[in-house]
Formats: structure tokens, sequence, C-alpha cells
């Protein structure tokens, strides 16, 4: 999928530095050129000659490598690449990149770069946390830099949290679409994503646990597959995938807008967990339990705050069978998800026919299974013909293997 394209790889000094290793195999296996540079710090944690065994390419370690008149200077060095990849990206590396600082080899390629540069953070807890490192990131970002992750989990220094570098795969994936490469180029893909929020008052609202984790890594992958992708999500935990174009939303009714909004697509892929009702009246000031309280602002503001919590629902529009029954721009393949906790293929099976999808991926989100908010999934796919059955795999791969099959239907004559 790479085939023929030059990579500058610059890895900063950090424990995930070991990841590099693992993203230098993936990219050479997908035929890219991979020109490894090395910062001062990331020696104390990865050799330049593994590095370059790995590459097949020699590694680039500080300024003086570039002035011999047989070597390439380092604004010749980034013109002959197609991509600048940071990872890890320490918070050092990009406060100096937002800075626009060049004080060493690494730094002054990225300075001196005009290809695309995509940064893969990764740093403990509290320092991707503080205020300062978010605003280098926004600063990055608002300067067209990609940001890939950090994803959370359990991190090498023992705490939990946002962080953590972000899977090889996943940042293949964002190079590959940095890169509009791959089976689904030209190819429009509508994802949604997390939950929805449905208010109650102005502070409170009706909610589920999705995280968002499986849509992102889904748009994660039909990006790096070469789509552009629309991903319109509710209020997710996930980090935001990379490469897309992001719409975010609050409640199911928005998300129906949003949705529609984004037609024409050639499929969609509707992994939200929409919220199937919401409360029948929002109460436009807070609700109070003092009845006093609540009376008096009941009297004057929205009559919700005369109930205590007392509420109806209505039915939320369902959105995948809205989508599904269209026979205008109706996209060529919709997946719809079935997130069920007992008798998971027959309840799937019945739902594809109620909705009108094409597929459906089913999972048994029991709170045994750690699927919901946790980073693996075990899921049966269902169409119109078969059902698989897919081995537990990280939600990376579930996404992975979903986009190599939406790339194979859509190129099906149709
Ligand atoms: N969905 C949707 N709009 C809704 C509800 C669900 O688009 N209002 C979509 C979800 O994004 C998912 C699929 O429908 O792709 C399955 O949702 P689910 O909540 O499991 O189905 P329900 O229709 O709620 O069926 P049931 O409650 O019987 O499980």
């Amino acid at each position: 999928m790479l085939a023929g394209r030059r990579i500058l790889l610059v890895i900063g000094g950090g424990i995930a530095a070991y990841k590099s290793l693992d993203l230098i195999r993936r990219l050479t296996e997908q035929g890219a050129e991979v020109v490894p540079v090395l910062t001062g710090a990331a020696e104390e944690f990865v050799t330049a000659l593994s590095v370059s065994a790995l590459a097949g390419h020699r590694v680039y370690r500080d300024l003086f490598d570039l002035t011999d008149e047989s070597e390439m200077g380092h604004i010749r060095l980034t013109r002959s690449t197609d991509l600048a990849v940071v990872a890890p990206a320490t918070a050092n590396l990009m406060a100096r990149m937002s800075a626009g600082m060049a004080t060493d080899l690494a730094s002054t390629l990225l300075l001196a770069t005009n290809r695309p540069i995509l940064v893969a953070p990764a740093m403990n807890v509290e320092m991707w946390r503080n205020a300062a490192t978010q605003r280098n990131v926004e600063t990055l970002r608002a300067d067209g830099v990609v940001v890939v992750g950090p994803e959370e989990g359990d991190m090498a220094c023992g705490e939990f949290g946002p962080g953590r570098m972000a899977e090889p795969e996943s940042i293949l994936a964002a190079i590959t679409a940095v890169l509009r490469d791959g089976p689904l180029k030209g190819r429009r893909i509508l994802v949604t994503s997390g939950p929805t929020h449905e208010p109650i008052d102005p502070v409170r609202y009706l909610a589920n646990r999705s995280s968002g984790l499986q849509g992102t890594a889904i748009a994660n992958a039909l990006a790096g597959f070469g789509a552009e992708v629309e991903f319109v999500t509710g209020p997710a935990s996930a980090p935001m995938p990379s490469g897309c174009r992001i719409v975010q939303v609050t409640t199911a009714e928005e998300m129906m807008s949003a949705v529609m909004a984004a037609l024409p697509v050639d499929a969609a892929v509707m992994a939200a967990a929409v919220a199937d009702w919401r409360p029948d009246r929002v109460s436009e000031s807070k609700i109070s339990k003092n009845p006093s309280v609540a009376s008096d602002a009941g009297s004057s503001r929205g009559q919700g705050a005369r109930d205590g919590l007392a509420f109806g629902c209505v039915e939320n529009p369902d959105i995948l069978a809205t989508l599904s029954n269209r026979t205008r721009s109706r996209p060529r393949i919709i997946v719809g998800f079935a997130a069920e906790t007992e008798d998971i293929v027959e309840r799937a099976k019945a739902k594809r026919r109620r909705k009108g999808c094409d597929w459906i991926v089913a999972n048994d989100v029991s709170p045994e299974t750690g699927v919901m908010g946790g980073p693996d999934n075990q899921v049966h796919l269902v169409t119109e013909s078969a059902v698989e059955t897919w081995p537990r795999q990280s939600k990376t791969e579930v996404a992975l293997a979903l986009a190599d099959r939406l790339a194979k239907a859509l190129s099906a004559p149709g």
C-alpha cells in the first residue's frame, strides 16, 4: 500500500521508542522506505544499530551527519521524503516543534520540512494533561500537524490514563490516511460513534456506557485504507480519529441531522450507541430536590422543575433504520451494530431484517466480557447469506478486518 513512499521517521526519547521498531517493520512490509532519525534521548531507549537493521537504511543522529558533502543537507533530506512521522513524540519535542525551535537534527528537520507531519505523542499522564502540553498540541493541530493518540491505558511509569503511544497499527493507518492511499481511495464513508446524551435539565442527562473506542478504531482503519471519512460522534471518551472530518453532536436528534447532512456516501458504519429514548420534556432550570426551591423554579421557568425527577420518555428516531429505508441516496453498504447480552446471533439476524441494513456487527456486551470500554472485542458479522464468528481481538484488529471487508464489497460490481 505504501510502495515507493519515503517516510522520515523521527524517534523521540521515551520508553515507547521500542514500539517504533514495530512501526518500522510494518512500514517496510507495506513497501515504504523508512529514513530514521534518532534524537539524543532516543538512543537511551533503542540503538541506532537495531533501527538501521530493521529499516535497512542508515540512521541520522545529529546535524554533523549531514555536513559531509557526500551526504544530504537537511533541506534535501526533507524534500526527498513524502511525510515526516514523529513517534514517540515527547512533550519536550512537541514543545520545541510548536515554538519553531531548531535545536538538534530532529527539530531542525521538522522545521525545514514542507511535507505533512504526523506526531504520535507518548508521555506520562500528568505531562499530557499539563496545560502547556495541551496548548502545544493545539498549536501543532492548528499548524496542520496530524496528531495520532495518545491512547488511554496502563503506563510504563505505573500510572493509568491518556499518554500511552498509539499502537503501531493505528499509526500506520493514519500514515496511509495522510498519504491517501489504499483500497478505499476515492470512497466516502460515514461512521457514527460514541453514546448520545439526552438532556433532563441543564446539568443532567440520560446516557450509556459506550466509550466510542470501536467507532474511532473503525474510522482510523477506513481512513488508513484511503477512504474520505465523515465521523459523526456523540460525547465519547475515546480519542478522535485522525485524518477524518469530525462532526461532534450531543443528542440522537442532532446525530440524525448530521448523518443526513453527510450524504451521499458509499457506505455507512453505524457504531454509535444511540439512546433509544429521551425525556419527554427538558427542564430549562436545574431540578432541585428541595420542594420549595423546586416550586419557585417551577413557577418561573421550565415546568419539569416542579415535579422533581419524574419524567416520561419518548422514543428517539432510529437513525440506522431511517438511513436503510431511504430510496434516494441510500449508501451501497450499511453496517449496523448490535450490542446484546443474550441470543447474540439470533437477535442480530432479526435486527438486520427489522432495520433493513446490509450487515450487522454483533457483540456480547455483558459486563463479564469487558467489551464496553475495554480494548478488545469479539464479534459476529451477520450478512444476508452468512454468519461469521471472528476471534476475540483488539478493537483495532476488528476495525481493520471490517475495513478490509468493506473495501472488497465496494470494489465488487454493484
Ligand atoms: N441505532 C440508531 N438509532 C437509534 C438506535 C440505534 O441508528 N435510535 C443503531 C445503532 O447505531 C446500531 C443499531 O442501531 O447500529 C443497533 O442498536 P440497538 O440499540 O442495539 O438496537 P435497538 O433498535 O435499540 O434494538 P433493541 O433495543 O431491541 O436491542
